[in-house]
């Protein structure tokens, strides 16, 4: 995935990628960046704390995509006695999202500062940055974590852990259950993880773009944080933009940009849309009068959608948005841990109604049945994967009502047999 252009002043996590061309090592980071802003004389409760606070002045919230405010979590965290763990969640587990793989790749010193700089907050003796197994990715990361030895910028140990690539496994409960030798599935809470986390201590579990931001926020203030963005959700995000956009790619843009917007940065529109899918396959369907949406979580609420980890994929007439949502049910019921009922037998009867759509031999039973099937499910499992299924879902009935229409009276339609659009790990 490449990073897309955009306005000089809006480009923050990726300007040093932008400068340069290439991913910055360690000495291209420090002349850029300068050393990381470690606090010097003061004790380390008091320097914590002060992080924390500018932390939340600066109103940051998490960019995996529940958009938590960040220094409650921190918060929550120090508050135990107990020495901490910091865990950097870049496992990105959403097909359709690049945006920590690009930046842990092109930045991966950003990342580490804030990690280091959260760590030091909250008490924690080590790091943890869970990437996929395997990958270039865990090897780059290997050797960024390996220059900050040699120059002993390490106060705090770091080490890299390998995650299986399943969509549930970079869920944090699952992280903490595959660092602590457990499988990579979600675990029922309480208690949650940064109550008892890693090795069962307090563990302070954030994605890779939050850590990031944290190391920017520390350098330059709050103020500065808040001069971009919108009042209620400030600062700028990594925006995964694909689908029928002219150049492909990874944006950043202050949050509260439009959804249109992003699609105008991505290069516009490569043919003529019919829909956009925001938030990934947890997120929803947004209707094309709904892209002047702005990117904030308020106002993806305020019209029933979820921002999630900032995917935008759009969706050309071309392609049957009915056969690409059953393709991805599939996918999301075949992705589940096993564990709870509600997702276990939920999820694939879901992906049974959407496929019979798909496949134009529906009737109207089977609307009947999905409806009862798609209000009964969400809020039921251990963690929230069926809910994001079930958001997915019913966004689809909404957003493609007259093409189901179309389906349940045509009896085919040409559309659904040419090649998906939306990827799917494991499709050829
Ligand atoms: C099914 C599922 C998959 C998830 N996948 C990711 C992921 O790939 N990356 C991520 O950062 N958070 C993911 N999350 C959210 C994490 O559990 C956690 O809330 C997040 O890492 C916290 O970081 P933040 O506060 O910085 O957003 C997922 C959650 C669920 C329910
Ligand atoms: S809801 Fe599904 S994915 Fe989540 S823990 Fe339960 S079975 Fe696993």
């Amino acid at each position: 995935m490449t990073a897309s252009a955009t306005t000089a002043s809006t480009i923050r996590l990726l300007a040093g990628y932008h400068a340069l061309g290439r991913a910055a090592g360690l000495s291209d980071h420090l002349t850029q960046y300068g050393p990381p802003p470690l606090p010097g004389t003061t004790t380390r409760s008091h320097a914590g704390q002060r992080l924390i606070q500018v932390v939340e002045e600066a109103g940051l919230t998490g960019r995996g995509g529940g958009a938590f405010p960040t220094a409650r979590k921190m918060r929550s965290v120090a508050a135990s006695r107990r020495r901490a763990v910091v865990v950097v969640n870049a496992a990105e587990g959403e097909p359709a999202s690049g945006k920590d793989r690009l930046l842990l790749t092109v930045a991966p010193h950003l990342v580490l500062d804030g990690a280091a700089l959260a760590a030091h907050a909250v008490g924690a003796r080590e790091i943890v940055v869970c990437v996929h197994a395997g990958g270039r990715l865990a090897a780059d990361t290997e050797r960024a974590v390996a220059e900050r030895e040699q120059a002993r910028l390490t106060a705090v140990p770091i080490r890299v852990c390998g995650v299986p690539g399943r969509y549930v496994a970079s869920e944090e409960t699952a992280l903490v259950s595959w660092i602590n030798g457990g499988e990579a599935k979600p675990a029922f809470t309480p208690p949650r993880p940064y109550e008892r986390g890693v090795d069962g201590r307090p563990t302070l579990v954030s994605n890779a773009e939050t850590y990031a931001h944290i190391a920017l926020i520390a350098r330059y203030g709050p103020e500065w944080f808040r001069s971009c963005g919108s009042p209620d959700a400030p600062g700028t995000a990594l925006f995964t933009v694909t689908g029928a956009v002219a150049a492909p790619g990874v944006i950043e843009a202050p949050l509260g940009t439009s959804v249109a917007d992003l699609l105008r940065m991505a290069g516009g529109p490569s043919e003529q849309l019919q829909a956009v899918l925001a938030g990934g396959y947890g997120g929803t369907w947004l209707p094309l009068p709904l892209v002047h949406t702005p990117t904030t979580p308020a106002a993806f609420a305020a019209t029933g959608a979820a921002l999630g980890p900032g995917i935008i994929v759009a969706l050309p007439t071309r392609a049957c948005g009915v056969a690409e949502s059953a393709w991805v049910l599939a996918w999301l019921a075949s992705e589940t841990a096993g564990q709870c009922g509600p997702c276990v037998f939920g999820l694939p009867a879901i992906a049974a109604d959407f496929a019979a759509i798909a496949n134009c031999q529906a009737d109207a039973s089977v609307y009947r049945r999905l409806q009862q099937r798609l209000s009964v499910i969400a809020g039921r499992g251990a963690c929230r994967h069926p809910d994001g299924a079930v958001r997915f879902a019913a966004s689809a009935l909404q957003v493609f009502g007259s093409h189901l229409s179309f389906h349940e009276r045509a009896g085919r339609c040409l559309a659904a047999r040419r090649p998906g659009l939306l990827p799917i790990p494991g499709r050829g």
